[in-house]
């Protein structure tokens, strides 16, 4: 399983870009908004960091719109990937980029059918939303189980995003179940990296050379 992370702040994704470990990234709305930078400069700035697939949200509700936006999108860069919403109007957007060939990541799925309508209309990616399927009461990464082996019993590219991740076991346990990715927060690859008995042996090492 890779890593994206999920963010549209540039200093986080630096940081992440420097441990050697990421990707990706994916954006939304609400992250970019936060910014407040403009959004088509702050994709350039991305994508000249990360050379991988940069999810970049289109924020017309009809097809045509999607289109239009997405094809600008793509224009930025050649590792730009379109973020559509699963919709009815979404996936005829993701028929026609797949026809021309512009890479889509199918965004707030919440059940195995709507996972397998994307990959059938051509996405290249799709992502499932763990911690908010959690937070009304269900079980999120029984979700990445589904798809992946509806996924793996037909034979289907798609690539499954594991999204809206909160916490490392939410990380682990997507690896188990079999999604390509993990996009996750800064703060999630710090929870990561970090364990108690590490940091007691590094305490424990450094102590012992000083008292030689
Ligand atoms: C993924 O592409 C989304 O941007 C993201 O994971 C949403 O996470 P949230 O539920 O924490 O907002």
């Amino acid at each position: 399983m890779k890593f994206f992370i999920d963010s549209a702040n540039l200093e986080q994704i630096n940081e992440a870009h420097e441990l050697g470990v990421l990707s990706g990234v994916t954006t939304n709305p609400s992250l970019v908004a936060k910014e407040g930078a403009d959004f088509q400069e702050r994709l350039k700035e991305i994508t000249s960091v990360v050379k991988g697939s940069v999810s970049a949200e289109v924020i017309s509700t009809e097809a045509a719109g999607m289109i239009t936006e997405g094809r600008e999108l793509a224009e930025i860069a050649p590792n730009i990937t379109v973020k559509v919403p699963m919709t009815l109007e979404g996936l005829k957007a993701v028929k026609t980029f797949s026809e021309e060939n512009i890479k889509t990541n199918v965004t707030l799925v919440f059940s195995s059918v709507q996972a397998l309508l994307a990959a059938r209309a051509g996405a290249s990616y799709v992502s499932p939303f763990l911690g908010r399927l959690d937070d009304i009461g269900h079980n999120g990464l029984d979700l990445i189980s589904e798809i992946s082996e509806i996924f793996n019993e037909h034979s289907l590219d798609t690539q499954i995003i594991a999204a809206s991740v909160r916490h490392p076991l939410h990380v682990s346990e997507s690896a188990r179940r079999g999604a390509h990715i993990a996009t996750v927060p800064l703060s999630v690859i710090h929870q990561l990296v970090k364990h108690p008995l590490t940091d007691q042996g590094i305490e424990k090492f450094l102590s012992d050379w000083e008292n030689r």
